[in-house]
Formats: structure tokens, C-alpha cells, sequence
């Protein structure tokens, strides 16, 4: 039996230990940003997008770079996967030329399958179910800034989106408590251990550490009415209720005046482009993790 691959598509398989660990390797890199170790030196990562990216693909190029490797980027629609190449045979032939590949693929299930298939480590690198090395870069960014993420209270504003279950599914990992305002008719049938829905969204602001929220059109949904968002807007209103010295985050891109005001973006408790630079260090320790045991040599410092 050969060694278990090490995917990163689902933070719950991973395990708490796992992603703890690799949290803190993105702080000792960040650390180390200007002399990055060569960790990867002679790996190659492919890039495959179904959309648009600006953060993850260049976080994901520069990281392999910085790190010593080396990436190739492909629009999905520009393989053979979009005519009529199978599953199967993309993953099998990626798994003969590069060591890992990420992937920003609609299809959570397409990327499962993928994964199945693949002897290389495959990088979810968002789906429309979730978005996982964006909410590594995000816990990082709420140690830096606050301490630490154990017992913190995250709320959560407008869509019930792929990011949003994200962080639903880190809670319990990460021992921190969410809280989740949507419109009711979002309003989760079940919810994770560590979560709990509150309509209002003022009182699902009180005394939070952090407010947080995305786009209330994610990707593939647009024309989608969004009249219903407009009680969960992040505003100064809303930001009062939080505790004193809570942050705002956004994964980005912001729909200015929709989802957040553009007078909440100019405060310091806006904290998202450290947030938007944390997935550089994220993506680090991710790489270096997934690459770490997955029949490649990745280096040791020094
Ligand atoms: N936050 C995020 O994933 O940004 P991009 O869509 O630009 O990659
Ligand atoms: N929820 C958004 C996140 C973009 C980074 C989307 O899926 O489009």
C-alpha cells in the first residue's frame, strides 16, 4: 500500500490536529517571507479554473515560486475535459506530469471524483460548496490580529454561501463559535456543531469579535434578486453592535454598498487586504503539507 494521498478538499478529513499544524506553519513562513525556504524546489503545481480568480490564482503562482517550484495555468475550458475527455483520464494524465494540482471546479462532486482518481494531491481551490484555503487564510489572519480563534465569535452576514458553510465546518474543528444571519428563507435545515442561526441581524452582531461577510451573487448566480440581502448589509450600524476592537473581513471581491458600505472598508477594523495577503501564507503551508507525503521529495529547511 502506498502512502495516503493528501488531499485538501474537505477541512473535516483533514482533522483539527492537521490544520492546526499547518496554521502554523503559514505564520513561521510569513515570518520568513522575504528568505521563503526552499520547500518545493523542482515541483510543479497545474492550476485549473471553470472561473474567474484573481487572490487564489496569483497567491497559488507566487506561492509555488516563492517556495522553489513551478505552476501551469489552464482555463478548463480550454481542455480536452470540456469536450469529452473523461474524469478519469484528466486525473490519471495530471497525475503523470505535475506533483499536485488545484482546482477551481463548480462541481464539488467532479472534483471528489477527480481526487479518486489522482496520485497526486489534489487542492480544492473553491467549489460551489466550499472554499477551504480561503478560511486557512482567514484564521490566520484572526490569530494575527486577535490572538487566537479558540472561543472567538464569528458572525456571519447575507448569503448562505460556499464560504459560509466553510466556516460552519471549521467551528468545531477550531473551537470557535458562529453565528449565522440570512434572510429566513436561507436559514440552514441543519446546522454544525458550534453554529447557530439568528434572523436579526443586529443581534447577531452583538459582541462579536469578528463580522464577516461575501458576496451576496457568488459566481454562476448572477441575475439572482438581491433585495432580500439589503437587512444584512455590513454597515456602520451593524459594526456598532460588535464588540470593541472586532474586525471586518471580506474573502473579496466586494460589491461596494451591497453586501458591506464603503464607510465600513476605510475603518481600521477593516482588516481585509492582511486578509487578502494571508492566502499567499496559507497557500504555502498548504502546499508544503499536501506535498509532504505524497511520494515527491519536499525539502527540509537548511
Ligand atoms: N477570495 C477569492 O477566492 O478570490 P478570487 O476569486 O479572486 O480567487
Ligand atoms: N462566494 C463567492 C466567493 C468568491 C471568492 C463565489 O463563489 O463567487
Amino acid at each position: 500500500m502506498g502512502k495516503k494521498i493528501r488531499h485538501f478538499i474537505n477541512l473535516p478529513a483533514i482533522g483539527a490536529d492537521t490544520l492546526k499544524g499547518i496554521l502554523k506553519h503559514a505564520h513561521a513562513l510569513k515570518a520568513e517571507k522575504y528568505n521563503p525556504p526552499q520547500l518545493l524546489e523542482g515541483l510543479s503545481l497545474a492550476m485549473v479554473f471553470d472561473k474567474r480568480s484573481t487572490r487564489t490564482r496569483i497567491s497559488f503562482e507566487v506561492a509555488m515560486k516563492q517556495l522553489g517550484g513551478h505552476t501551469v495555468v489552464m482555463g478548463m475550458g480550454e481542455m480536452q475535459i470540456a469536450g469529452s475527455e473523461t474524469i478519469e483520464d484528466t486525473s490519471k494524465v495530471l497525475s503523470r506530469f505535475v506533483d499536485a494540482v488545484m482546482l477551481r471546479m463548480s462541481s464539488h462532486e467532479n472534483m471528489e471524483e477527480l481526487a479518486r482518481w489522482a496520485t497526486i494531491p489534489v487542492i480544492n481551490g473553491m467549489t460551489d460548496q466550499s472554499h477551504p484555503c480561503q478560511i486557512m487564510a482567514d484564521l490566520l489572519t484572526i490569530e494575527e490580529k486577535l490572538g487566537g480563534v479558540e472561543g472567538k465569535k464569528i458572525a456571519w452576514f447575507g448569503d448562505y454561501n460556499n464560504v459560509c458553510t466553510t466556516f460552519e465546518q471549521a467551528a468545531p474543528l477550531f473551537g470557535f463559535d458562529l453565528v449565522i444571519s440570512t434572510p429566513p428563507d436561507l436559514q440552514p435545515a441543519k446546522l454544525g456543531a458550534h453554529a447557530t442561526y439568528i434572523e436579526d441581524a443586529k443581534a447577531a452582531a452583538k459582541d462579536a469579535d469578528v463580522i464577516v461577510t461575501d458576496t451576496w451573487v457568488s459566481m454562476g448566480q448572477e441575475g439572482k434578486a438581491i433585495e432580500k440581502f439589503m437587512p444584512y448589509q455590513v454597515n456602520p450600524e451593524l459594526m456598532a453592535q460588535a464588540k470593541d476592537g472586532a474586525i471586518f473581513m471580506h474573502c473579496m471581491p466586494i460589491h461596494q454598498n451591497e453586501e458591506v458600505t464603503k464607510d465600513v472598508l476605510n475603518t481600521p477594523a477593516s482588516v481585509i487586504y492582511d486578509e487578502a495577503e494571508n492566502r499567499l501564507h496559507a497557500q504555502k503551508a498548504i502546499l508544503a503539507w499536501c506535498l509532504a507525503d505524497a511520494g515527491v521529495r519536499v525539502k527540509k529547511k537548511g
